[in-house]
């Protein structure tokens, strides 16, 4: 540490000699100067009026200097108290400005912290099928059309060719709006049990020819199970022009299911009941999982049996007679499928109730 002391020669290169000591001790103490505290301390040190070094300095320099050599005492005591303010006033701007920039460093934006993440969503797996499927007709020169989930009974049953009454209407597990008693039949609300109402609907807006496909909610009362909901979706199909024939449902089914399924997938039509179609067909693939050899997934019988369809039923060309639908001139096939089940199939899910649930450990799997 740095002690002023006595001189004993007062030569111009002694002189010299003690002012450069004396500058580097004060240089070199403020380097070490960490905080405003330190700086005090610093300041005083050399300052202060009772006993700082610049005090000393003038009394054992200067007071005691003989007095020949007063004249270059003084020159370079003042020189030197320019020089030790300057270092103490260099140090205290120092300081200050490291002290905001600390207080700063708290308020500092952080540019390279990662934000708060909004975690993204994925397409439900039982949608992502539906467009899949829908996709499928698109290219075949479909189109979409949709209609109410809240249907009346003509349209749900009677223009299906479901008269009033008949058993067919009992395996559609319906459920009826409460309080339509007072109307007549026809016009009571339900909630539909399939998407072929839809077929009516869009039938009475456009004249033949008719290529669409028909995405949408459907309801059943069904106790849920793991292959129940009573709350489904299916995908319905409508292809009404001259000259459609049954070849053209079968080539048309046998293409979409290729797709969906694999093009290495057969197609079977066996003999079914539908009060709107006729014939009627059920359609099964070969089991895609195992050729056809049987396995667990096709209850080893080599089949999955996949959809409904049928050529249009003329009892229902003439509920659209109106619209140009005259069952003499045009024909047409019609299909429907269950959304969930095909879905289920494609990713071996056992347990339709997992669509519902919306556990993200589950729907995660699909993004
Ligand atoms: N709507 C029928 C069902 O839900 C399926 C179907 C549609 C059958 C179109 C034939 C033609 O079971």
């Amino acid at each position: 540490m740095y002690t002023v002391s006595k001189l004993e020669d007062y030569s111009p290169a002694a002189l010299d000699q003690a002012a450069h000591e004396l500058l580097q001790a004060v240089r070199q103490e403020a380097t070490a100067i960490a905080g405003e505290n330190d700086w005090r301390v610093f300041r005083d040190r050399w300052m202060a009026r009772k006993n700082g070094i610049l005090t000393q300095v003038n009394d054992l320099w200067l007071k005691a200097a003989p007095g020949t050599a007063k004249r270059e005492v003084g020159a370079r005591v003042n020189q030197l108290k320019t020089e030790v303010e300057k270092a103490v006033g260099v140090a205290q701007h120092r300081t200050s400005s490291t002290a905001a920039s600390s207080r700063l460093e708290s308020e500092r934006l952080d540019i390279t912290l990662p934000g708060i993440r909004r975690p993204l969503g994925a397409e439900h797996p039982v949608i992502r099928t539906m467009t899949e499927i829908v996709d499928v007709f698109r290219r075949m020169g479909y189109s979409v059309a949709d209609g109410p989930e809240i249907e009346t009974d003509y349209y749900n049953f009677e223009a299906l060719s479901f008269p009033p009454n008949h058993p067919a209407r009992d395996t559609q597990d319906t459920l009826f709006v409460a309080g339509q008693e007072k109307k007549p039949q026809r016009d009571r609300l339900l909630l539909r049990t399939h998407t072929s109402p839809v077929q009516i609907r869009t039938m009475l807006n456009q004249p033949p020819p008719v290529r669409a496909v028909i995405p949408g909610k459907v309801h059943r009362a069904d106790t849920a199970d793991a292959t129940h909901s009573p709350i489904f979706h299916q995908v319905e199909g409508l292809a009404v022009d001259t000259n459609i024939t049954f070849c053209d449902l079968k080539g048309t089914l046998d293409h979409a299911m290729k797709s969906l399924f694999g093009s290495n997938v057969k197609t079977r039509f066996f003999p079914s009941f539908f009060p709107f179609t006729e014939p009627s067909a059920d359609v099964s693939i070969t089991c895609f999982k195992c050729g056809g050899k049987g396995c667990r997934l096709c209850k080893m019988s080599g089949w999955i049996e996949l959809l409904g369809c049928g050529m249009v039923d003329p009892n229902v060309f003439k509920f659209v007679e109106q619209n140009g639908y005259d069952s003499q001139k045009i024909s047409g096939f019609a299909f429907g499928m269950g959304v969930e089940r095909i879905t289920m199939l494609k990713y071996g899910i056992d347990d339709i109730q997992l669509f519902y649930q919306g556990d993200v450990r589950f729907l995660e799997q699909f993004a």
